[in-house]
């Protein structure tokens, strides 16, 4: 019986780890790693679209890679269709990536180098497909028309598809569920309606304020972030976005306690201790320094865009 005939899922992540060595000096002595991937776990269905989406560095093509084993993951584990998975077998299943599209010639415009890229990716009847930014280097309406022949694909094959995107806007259509990447961790992961409708990692909420809003008279208030994500050679340790996070209720144990991606309401998982509910207590948080107890905390960023020059903007996390 298939995965899909089973109602498993189609391809398990479990607990995914991939570190690069830093080499220096003419001995090439190893004086360090860069931690790119770091315990990210996740399941597709047969036939899903699963969207991974974070800034530059953050770890999508290293995750994307090693499913496929293009590159050995350093630990965790790869089952597709209810197999661990074999080097050979996966990448049997296995088209399209972003740079099968550096490989065609440059008189090709970008979208037909992406239907080219599809068409040879398809040739090998694949069930699974990771689309490493496939669209990112097109404009906007020919994004629009290669997307549209993903779908189109997707309907007609069943096919299952990994869609790697740093633009939230992007894979808005496109995604069923969509898993926020910061720092080698999966920060959030929901259906895609309910993270835009209402993202609970505060890393989310900040990308998701970046994004235009669609309606005619709103804009957003920015969250901006403070600083500059850190080296994936030093992550900050608890929670790695700790740094950054605009969170009312970020203190102490944030910069203690390695936050789990936990379930927040059904189907929606979110890292974050200060956003309830959460298997951290609050009697655990205070032990190592926490003084602001987790407080429900989703801003709403949207404004009328006509008010953007006499709306104050609160300092503490808008803009
Ligand atoms: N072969 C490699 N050797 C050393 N470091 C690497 C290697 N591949 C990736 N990295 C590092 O791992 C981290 C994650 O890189 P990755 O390419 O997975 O990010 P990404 O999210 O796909 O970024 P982008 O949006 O720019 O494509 C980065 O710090 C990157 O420099
Ligand atoms: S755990 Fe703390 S630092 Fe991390 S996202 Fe939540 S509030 Fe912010
Ligand atoms: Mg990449």
């Amino acid at each position: 019986m298939t995965a899909a005939a089973s109602g498993a899922p189609l391809l398990s992540v479990n607990n995914l780890f991939k570190s690069f060595p830093i080499k220096r000096g003419v001995l090439s002595r190893q004086v360090g790693e860069v931690h790119a991937v770091s315990d990210v776990s996740f399941q597709i269905a047969a036939g899903e679209t699963l969207s991974l989406v974070g800034e530059s560095g953050c770890g999508k093509t290293t995750t994307g890679r090693a499913i496929l084993r293009l590159i050995q993951p350093t630990s965790g584990k790869v089952i597709f269709d209810g197999r661990d998975v074999r080097v050979r077998r996966l990448l049997e299943e296995v088209g399209l990536r972003g740079e099968y599209t550096t490989r065609y010639p440059h008189e090709f415009s970008g979208g037909q180098r992406q239907r080219i890229g599809i068409a040879r990716a398809l040739a090998v009847e694949p069930r699974f497909i990771v689309c490493d930014e496939p669209v990112s280097a097109l404009d906007v309406s020919v994004q629009a028309q290669v997307i549209n022949l993903l779908q189109d694909l997707q309907r007609h094959r069943n096919l299952t598809y990994l869609f790697i995107a740093h633009d939230l806007s992007v894979v808005r259509h496109m995604a069923d569920r969509v898993a926020v990447m910061y720092l080698g961790k999966v920060g959030e992961l929901a259906p895609a309606e309910e993270l835009y409708r209402e993202p609970l990692m505060p890393y989310t909420q900040a990308l998701l304020s970046a994004v235009p809003v669609p309606q005619p008279g709103l804009a957003k208030n920015r969250i901006l972030l403070e600083g500059d994500v850190p080296s994936p050679a030093a992550p900050p340790p608890g929670c790695v976005f700790h740094p950054r996070c605009h969170h009312p209720a970020k203190d102490e144990a944030c910069g203690r306690i390695v936050p789990p991606l936990e379930e927040k309401a059904p189907g929606r998982y979110a890292a974050c201790i200060k956003q309830p509910p959460t298997r951290i207590s609050w009697e655990e948080q205070q032990k190592v320094g926490g003084t602001l107890p987790p407080e429900r905390y989703v801003p709403d960023t949207r404004r009328f865009a006509e008010s953007e020059s006499t709306t104050p903007s609160p300092p503490s996390h808008s803009q």
